[in-house]
């Protein structure tokens, strides 16, 4: 959604492009296979939102599945045929579940019923999926859903431990109200937590042993108990750097200012709230830290007072005293540790690349992401954004209006370039 609040600075050009969607899984193929629970209705949306990521899904279903849902709701939201019957005269001259196995990238099972998850466990395949199943030897991802007392039951669990040591990924079911109007452990995930296990296991883990350290959101500076002074950060990049380093394989703490985004799944959160606070955490946790990404619109200055009560309105004027906060960043880089690589963000309004490059220069961090806020279709608020990256030696790369997530690729992909220069 375009930005309406922000005015575009006089002068400044306004580039009305339109941002590619955000297809990760381009030219790969998932197979999705749907079995006989409840929330079989659930994987109908689903299909379309893995599809949307750019790649062909195949529906594979049991035959209680299609007691659920019909599979003419697969095949047309998925455009592919649905696979369900595995003595199939149409097509057999291939054998479907060998091809099928031999040409997906990812294995989907969702909602996986307690039964499929047994015969799984147990290698068991009296049917097309569960034959599929053994027969493909890339990354399979099974999402439970049932009833919580089915889930809790102890052959359950062994079998899900036995799932995990085979190799299978296997999605938490989400804790709440099931179908059934029991509560307890078996709810399907949310998509965006289905999202984050797919794209987790699509991803060539290629920062796996890598700490890296993330600062997201904007902060509070408090001038009594009910009032601060803030910006307009969200935090979406900073998350989407997060999500794309811990996707890569890399162990993430991401200490976050306020913002209003869903926890991302396997990142460390440390919820913070004054310029102050994002110091000290910052501080600590860079020690261990291979790479740090400074993305938080950090305030530069706060009230030189925090009155203990709220300020009443008994004068016709109120003048503040700010007082500047500490440079973050600066003092990331004066106190750096061995080959810490260390990426600033910043925000500007005007003359986005002098401005960079000064800031590079004065501040001697690898890397510096710019964003011109002044434009309506990127930066703040909006899930876009058009960056330059300025390197330490004044090299410029501009980037187009692209989705936060592939500017956060892009930026890892230049972070690993600096990664292996170190070690060459
Ligand atoms: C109305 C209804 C809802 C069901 N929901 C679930 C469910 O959510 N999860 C589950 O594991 N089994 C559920 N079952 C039981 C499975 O359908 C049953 O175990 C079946 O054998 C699963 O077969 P499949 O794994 O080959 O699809 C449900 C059964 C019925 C009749």
């Amino acid at each position: 959604m375009p930005n309406d609040n922000v005015k575009p600075i006089p002068g400044s050009e306004i580039l009305s492009e339109e941002a590619p969607p955000y297809t990760p899984l381009e030219g790969k193929t998932v197979l999705l296979g749907i079995t006989g629970g409840i929330a079989a209705y659930k994987a109908a949306d689903y299909s379309k939102k893995i599809r949307a990521l750019g790649t062909r899904v195949i529906p594979v279903m049991t035959k209680h599945a299609t007691e659920f849902v019909s599979p003419i709701t697969f095949a047309a939201l998925t455009g592919e045929k649905m696979y369900t019957d595995l003595f199939c005269v149409e097509g057999a001259e291939t054998i479907p579940h060998i091809e099928l196995a031999r040409s997906a990238d990812l294995f989907l099972v969702l909602p996986a019923t307690a039964n499929i998850i047994a015969k799984a466990a147990n290698g068991l395949a009296d049917d097309f999926l569960s034959t599929l199943l053994l027969a493909f030897s890339g990354p399979v991802l099974f999402s439970p859903s049932m009833n919580p007392a089915m889930y809790a039951h102890p052959a359950t669990q062994a079998n899900i431990e036995r799932l995990k040591t085979l190799g299978y990924r296997v999605i938490e079911p989400e804790i709440g109200e099931t179908a059934c109007g029991d509560q307890g452990k078996g709810r399907l995930p949310e998509w965006s937590v289905v999202r984050e296990a797919i794209l987790k296991a699509t991803t060539p883990q290629t920062l796996r042993g890598m700490n890296v350290l993330v600062s997201a959101g904007p902060t509070r500076e408090y001038l009594d108990p009910v009032r601060y002074i803030s910006n307009r950060s969200s935090g979406v990049m900073g998350y989407a750097m997060a999500m794309v380093a811990f996707r890569r394989g890399a162990r993430v703490t991401l200490v976050s200012g306020p913002a209003s985004i869903p926890h991302p799944p396997g990142i460390e959160i440390c919820p913070v709230e004054t310029a102050g606070e994002m110091e000290d955490i910052i501080g600590k946790l860079s020690q261990d830290a291979h790479v740090i990404i400074m993305t938080a619109a950090v305030a530069d200055y706060t009230p030189a007072v925090r009155a203990d009560r709220k300020i009443k309105k008994n004068t016709p004027e109120l003048r503040l005293d700010l007082v500047r906060t500490n440079d973050i960043l600066s003092q990331l880089v004066k106190s750096r540790k061995g080959r810490q690589i260390i990426v600033g963000f910043c925000a500007e309004t005007q003359d986005l690349k002098a401005q960079a490059i000064k800031k590079i220069r004065l501040k001697g961090a690898d890397l510096l992401i710019a964003n011109d806020v002044s434009q309506p279709d990127a930066g703040f608020d909006v899930p876009n954004n058009r960056v330059l990256i300025v390197s330490a030696d004044g090299d410029v790369e501009a980037l187009p209006l692209l989705h936060k997530e592939e500017v956060g690729e892009r930026v890892w992909d230049r972070i690993q370039d600096l990664l292996l220069q170190d070690t060459c």
